[in-house]
């Protein structure tokens, strides 16, 4: 069973963000996930490309970064350069998706498009070539630590069947509200990338003991 665990450093202690990181790192997570957001396509602030290149000095882990930002092509060429893996946008911010996800292949990074949970999948379907990877938004974005939406099973479900009759095979994760209560049903659904801020960074026996508990969540599937 391969599954792949992306703590989100937005539930981080930003006093100590390197040394979170490391003991993400050390305990094992896949990749790092970086949820960047501007106060306009969602309501939170957060950060932006000096993050990235600050966890890059950490780990060669891939970074896995989210965009939520509106006319985010601008600002492609910056995560780039400040060594971004994968890079996730939202099908709303971008009048010209495919045209967006290819601009982030051109660049050499990994490109995923968003669901939202009010976003129809079927848009899937024309872009099934430009993307490696999809993300079920389990949660509206915007803010960690909001409860996991129950459609999200059936979300995955059909987002997963979509694919059945082509050739691609994208990656289907899932992010928000992922706890040990909900991961095994995702990775039954179809998922298997699991994105987690509050159940790892703030778990109460600390990150190592909130990834292993994921992981063995999961591991206990059938
Ligand atoms: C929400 C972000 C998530 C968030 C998840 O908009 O995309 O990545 O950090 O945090 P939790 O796991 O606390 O819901
Ligand atoms: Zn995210």
């Amino acid at each position: 069973m391969s599954i792949i665990i992306a703590p989100s450093i937005l539930s981080a202690d930003f006093n100590n963000l390197g040394d979170q990181v490391r003991q993400a790192v050390d305990a094992g997570a896949d990749w790092i996930h970086v949820d960047v957001m501007d106060g306009s396509y969602v309501p939170n602030i957060t950060f932006g490309p000096i993050i990235v290149k600050a966890v890059r000095k950490i780990t060669d882990l891939p970074i896995d970064v989210h965009l939520m930002i509106v006319k985010p092509e601008r600002h492609f060429q910056a995560f780039a350069d400040a060594g971004t893996d994968h890079l996730t946008i939202h099908f709303e911010t971008c009048p010209h998706i495919d045209s967006s996800l290819q601009q982030i292949r051109d660049l050499g990074m990994s490109p995923a498009v968003v669901v939202n949970p009010g976003t129809p999948v079927n848009f899937l379907t024309e872009i099934t070539n430009a993307i490696d990877s999809v993300l079920i938004m389990s949660v509206n974005p915007g803010f960690g630590g909001q409860s996991f939406i129950e459609n999200t099973y059936d979300k995955i479900r059909r987002t997963k069947a979509l694919f059945e009759d082509s050739n691609a095979d994208p990656n289907i994760q899932v992010d928000g509200g992922i706890s040990t209560e909900n991961i095994r049903a995702c990775y039954k659904a179809g998922a298997t990338v699991f994105i987690a801020g509050s159940s790892i960074f703030k778990h109460p026996k600390g990150i190592s003991a909130g990834i292993k508990a994921l992981r063995q969540a999961v591991e206990s599937a059938d």
